[in-house]
């Protein structure tokens, strides 16, 4: 174990961590996957907090088995019970918290109050989904991608030049976490998308902005078969995210088109690799088919979630 002045405090967005950050991150979780029990910052057991204010399954399984691998102890937060930004202010809520945890994990919906504790929980903070990014989910995707289409660069960006592509809803935190993350990793980033639900440019700029620098390429398509030509990786994601739920109806004819399917998937390169991050619905954004299929690389991916969390608290906390 050895201490790093370079790791960045929190991770709250993919582009919180530089693309040189990024790629010791990956490589530190493919060192954790072949030897799970080899690193223990947190020893003591020391707290990790926890905390959800919408549904999960597999972010709270692998942080919390994460957390004990690395030899602490998951303190679940039940964020229905702790109303936090309700019932007690979220800088309250962060000094609590951070005199008695070595990290704070936490999926919510706005990402200006994950900043906010961030700012004062005086622990590293981890953004385990909001509104605007997922970017422990996009670490466990790039993982997956590097073990099916031959590997971690050596040095450089993470996965120079691999060609991938998004179809669905464009503006949600999975597009926008593929955007930043896949051009900090150097690939060729594509989201398929329909008018209205294309990415914030706020996000679509910085991606731009850091394929600059790393030789990533970053694309809006609206045609779907445009978007997804010759990739070597496909992904989706659900067309209703949490929280949005309300818009059932209005989001089903515009994303229709965009659907992974076997048609779709006949446009990107025939050794092409499938990613959902789940949950599935199998007959909207996906197929039974294509999910189920040669291509599909799914449970991979959500067991990489596994040792990226992992590999990304040890990071933080000074271990590489
Ligand atoms: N975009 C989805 C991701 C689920 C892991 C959502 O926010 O619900």
């Amino acid at each position: 174990m050895s201490a790093t002045s370079s790791a960045p405090q929190h991770f709250l967005a993919d582009d919180d961590l530089t693309s040189a950050q990024q790629r010791e991150v990956l490589e530190l979780a493919a060192a954790l996957k072949a030897d799970p029990f080899s690193a223990t910052p947190l020893a003591g057991p020391q707290a990790v907090a926890i905390i959800f204010d919408k549904p999960t399954l597999r972010t709270q399984a692998s942080f919390t088995a994460g957390v004990a691998h690395l030899g602490g102890y998951p303190m679940l937060v039940d964020g229905t019970l702790a109303q936090i930004g309700v019932r007690e202010s979220v800088p309250d809520t962060a000094r609590v918290l951070g005199r008695m945890t070595s990290a704070i994990v936490w999926r919510t919906y706005a990402q200006s109050a994950l900043t906010e504790m961030a700012t004062h929980a005086g622990v590293p903070v981890v953004n385990a989904l909001t509104d605007d990014y997922h970017p422990c989910q996009i670490l466990a995707d790039l993982l997956t991608i590097a073990e099916h289409t031959g590997g971690l660069a050596a040095s450089g960006p993470a996965l120079t030049g691999r060609r991938f592509a998004y179809v669905g809803d464009g503006a949600n935190n999975m597009a926008h976490s593929y955007l930043l993350g896949g051009a900090l990793a150097g690939m060729d980033v594509r989201i398929g998308a329909p008018e209205g639900y294309h990415p914030d440019p706020e996000v679509l700029a910085r991606a731009a902005a850091i394929a600059t620098s790393t030789g990533a390429q970053v694309s809006v398509h609206t045609d779907p078969a445009s978007a997804v030509d010759g990739v070597e990786v496909l992904a989706t994601d659900t067309w209703v995210s949490m929280g949005q739920e309300g818009q059932k109806e209005e989001r089903e004819r515009p994303f229709r088109p965009y659907q992974l399917n076997d048609a779709l998937l006949s446009h990107a390169s025939p050794s092409a690799i499938v990613l959902h991050c789940l949950p599935a619905y199998r007959g909207k954004e996906i197929t039974d088919a294509v999910i189920e299929g040669p291509a599909s690389r799914v449970w991979d991916e959500a067991e990489n979630r596994l040792h990226v969390q992992k590999a990304i608290l040890a990071y933080l906390l000074g271990h590489r």
